[in-house]
């Protein structure tokens, strides 16, 4: 199937949805944009349609669709006795990011959108989601339009990456204005009850209306029956590939000190940050510029903001799962308007691959000057021979950071069948320090400058001579021939087995 991504031209021309629109009346499915996260629509009528989208996004039978409505007139095809406390909060928040859970009209909703005696309905504000659902002229049930666990879409392009060549129709309006999912409301409970927190909090709710709402932790039912509450919070959702951490901020502490002292030393891992623009900044300006070629950032325009940071958090938890990050820091929020944005960040924060490793290997660090020949070629010879328990990085005294392997120690590695494109030069530092059990230098000079700096250490660094049999340097072949550089290889070679044998006597 070809997906048409159809692009929303403003002001909306009233026939622009026609022709998805009768797609989704006539059971096809069609993604578009509301003001928190894409959707993937169906029609609410049509049990396929609906089974459909269950099978598309791969998503569990038992966790119900929210039905979409263009305005508060439609509500009947959806609900029926509906509570007095609806007109109140549709005033302070529809259209909006606001799901409200009622009693389900069974003569029009069917099983399929939710086996509950209740739904969840929701008048979307943004504008071609209006268009287009009273183009359908059917009421929309609508879950975020990703495969389920991943974090949800906020870009039509989000939307691609899972569903490209699935489904026939992705309208694209841009980027999501929320950025989070609404916040669903138990409306049949009193006091009402926060399901699912969202951009609308109960500080929000309280202070335009009135009303209180409590969380439904606090308040859970005794009978589960016909209890509404949101199944789908049982499910790990929002969940990036790589492990977050969540870096709140501290009183009397500004928040690019907080990241720094979170960072540690994790010399193998790609590392993401996610914060304002005016606390990377910060945060440069106090690791130094080298170091930022250590991290990758994404950052929004100027200082820290809930809504900013909320608009682009799946972003950039999608952003740094497509360059491979292994690790995010990932800005936190103390205040009550950030319920959601916390929500879902510390729902990406847990789970099974966000868990320290058991037994995390020794790190043995190599030392030279500039850390483009000999030490990295140090650290891939001893990591080709998968010393269990152990595993070697490599950084230079004077290392000129970012640089690859020098080219011919490639090449020497390369006769051997030792391909070495990932490496960057870096230059040795407290937190590579303190996360090394072991370090050896390739000259006695580079020893003595270490202990010098270090001599708390002075017991764990160890020169190579120590390990060869003249017990003299690892020389630096810099600008000799490829016969030099073979000859440096080879000498690290041998040095490694007695260098093995003292690791033997560590452990
Ligand atoms: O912002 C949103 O709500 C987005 C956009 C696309 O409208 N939609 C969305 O849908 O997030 P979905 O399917 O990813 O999440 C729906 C949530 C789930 O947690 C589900 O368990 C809950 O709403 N829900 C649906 N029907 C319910 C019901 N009858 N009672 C309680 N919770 C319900
Ligand atoms: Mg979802």
């Amino acid at each position: 199937m070809k997906t048409q991504v159809i692009q929303v031209r403003h002001p909306i021309n009233p026939c622009a949805f026609d022709e998805p629109g009768s797609a989704l009346r006539e059971g096809q499915v069609v993604a578009f944009p509301t003001e928190t996260v894409y959707g993937l629509g169906a029609s609410a009528l049509l049990p396929e349609a609906v089974l459909s989208i269950f099978r598309l996004k791969g998503r569990p039978s038992d966790n119900p669709l929210i039905v979409h409505l263009a305005s508060k007139d439609e509500v009947h095809q959806a609900a029926i006795q509906i509570p007095p406390v609806f007109h109140v909060l549709y005033e302070a928040f529809s259209p909006g990011p606001v799901t409200y859970v009622m009693l389900r009209n069974k003569d029009t909703i069917p099983d399929e959108v939710c086996r509950l005696s209740t739904v969840a309905v929701r008048f979307p504000s943004q504008v071609a989601a209006r268009a287009l659902i009273k183009a359908a002229g059917v009421p929309i049930v609508a879950p975020s339009a990703n495969f389920s666990g991943k974090p949800s879409p906020t870009r039509a392009a989000h939307v691609l990456q899972d569903f490209d060549g699935k489904i026939p129709y992705i309208i694209d309006d841009g980027p999501c204005e929320v950025g989070v999912e609404s916040t669903v409301l138990d409306i049949l409970s009193d006091p009402i009850r926060i399901l699912r927190p969202g951009f609308v909090t109960a500080e929000m709710i309280y202070e335009r209306t009135g009303l209180r709402a409590v969380s439904w932790h606090e308040e859970p039912k005794g009978n589960e029956q016909d209890c509404p509450l949101s199944p789908g919070m049982k499910y790990r959702h929002y969940a990036p590939s790589a492990r977050v951490f969540i870096v709140m901020p501290r009183t009397g502490e500004t928040l690019d000190k907080t990241f720094a002292d979170t960072f540690g030393a994790r010399p193998f891992e790609k590392r993401g940050v996610f914060t304002s623009e005016h606390t990377w900044r910060a945060l440069v300006e106090r690791i130094g510029q080298d170091m930022e070629g250590l991290f990758l950032s994404y950052t929004y325009d100027g200082e820290r903001d809930i809504k900013s940071a909320t608009r682009c958090l799946f972003d950039a938890l999608r952003t740094f799962d497509d360059q491979n990050v292994d690790t995010i820091y990932a800005e936190g929020f103390a205040e009550p308007a950030a319920a959601g944005y916390m929500d879902r960040l510390r729902r990406a924060a847990s789970g099974s691959n966000n868990e320290e490793p058991v037994d995390p290997p020794r790190q043995i660090l190599f030392i030279c000057t500039g850390n483009t020949c000999r030490s990295p070629m140090a650290e891939v010879l001893f990591n080709h021979r998968n010393v269990k328990g152990w595993k070697a990085v490599s950084a230079g005294l004077a290392a000129y950071p970012g640089m690859s392997i020098s080219p011919r120690s490639a090449e020497a590695l390369r006769e051997w069948g030792i391909d070495v494109d990932a490496h960057r030069s870096q230059s040795v530092d407290d937190d590579l320090m303190e996360a090394t059990d072991l370090i050896v230098t390739m000259t006695d000079a580079h020893r003595d400058i270490l202990v010098r700096l270090y001599p708390e250490r002075k017991d764990d660094i160890f020169s190579y001579s120590a390990f060869t049999e003249d017990q003299r340097d690892v020389d630096d072949p810099y600008g000799f021939s490829i016969d030099s550089y073979r000859a440096t290889r080879d000498r690290i070679q041998k040095g490694l087995e007695r260098l093995l044998a003292e690791l033997e006597r560590r452990s």
